[in-house]
């Protein structure tokens, strides 16, 4: 689906540009810089957020939202996953409360299964971002879970186009439609999906999530 994706074998791994990100602190411009979108997914989570739940943050850099999570009275765990040690190194430098695992988010099986799975800026760093959602269907969420994700990098956000020679990391440049049909084929109900924060040529945040 979609158009073949040559992610260039001379490009770092987004893992290894996010690890030295970390290093020098540019962690914690991606935690101001994507608060506002975060919000407004924290906002479409509501009502996942009424009864005792766990939460998966998916590509969690320095963990800033697995602890916005663990604010939540009703939250009983909130863990988060990322394959940058230095961003792994840091969340756990800032919070022994709550548990961050360093692994490549496509070797890895969760201890459990998660009420929700959220995820900020992380999915079209993956060259087959299909294979993760429906692995989150099928194994990582439990019933009637609920995957939230939102990304920048997209066809139709013109301003985001230029990121991967920018960053000079690979990153799968897809459209709405085909964030929307992956999540369909993988089997999510209720799908719902908001272009949050646009302004002028910015498109706005994609905000996309499913119900299991
Ligand atoms: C743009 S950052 C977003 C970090 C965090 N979600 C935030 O909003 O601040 C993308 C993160 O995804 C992680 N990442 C990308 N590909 C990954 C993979 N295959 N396995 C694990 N983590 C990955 C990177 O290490 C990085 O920390």
């Amino acid at each position: 689906m979609g158009k073949t994706i040559n992610f260039k074998d001379t490009y770092p791994s987004a893992i290894t540009l996010f690890s030295k990100w970390a290093e020098i602190g540019k962690d914690e411009g991606m935690e101001k810089g994507h608060a506002k979108s975060v919000n407004f997914m924290f906002d479409k989570l509501k009502p996942f957020l009424q009864t005792p739940f766990s939460v998966l943050d998916v590509g969690c850099g320095n963990g800033w939202v697995v602890r916005k999570f663990k604010e939540i009275e009703t939250c009983e765990r909130s863990l988060g996953i990322d394959g940058a040690e230095k961003m792994i190194l840091k969340a756990q430098s800032l919070d022994s409360e709550n548990q961050y695992v360093c692994a490549d988010i496509l070797q890895w099986s969760p201890p459990q299964q998660f009420n929700i799975i959220h995820s900020m800026e992380v999915l079209y760093y993956l060259k087959n971002p299909s294979e993760l959602i429906n692995t989150i269907y099928s194994n990582w969420l439990n019933q009637k879970g609920c995957f939230i994700f939102g990304i920048d990098h997209y066809t139709e956000n013109l301003p985001s186009i230029n990121w991967p020679m920018e960053c000079g990391v690979n990153m799968n440049t897809q459209p709405i439609d085909y964030w929307l049909t992956n999540m369909k084929e993988a089997g999510f109900k209720n799908i719902q999906h908001w272009q949050s924060g646009a302004k002028d040529e910015w498109m706005g945040t994609l905000v996309v999530m499913g119900e299991k």
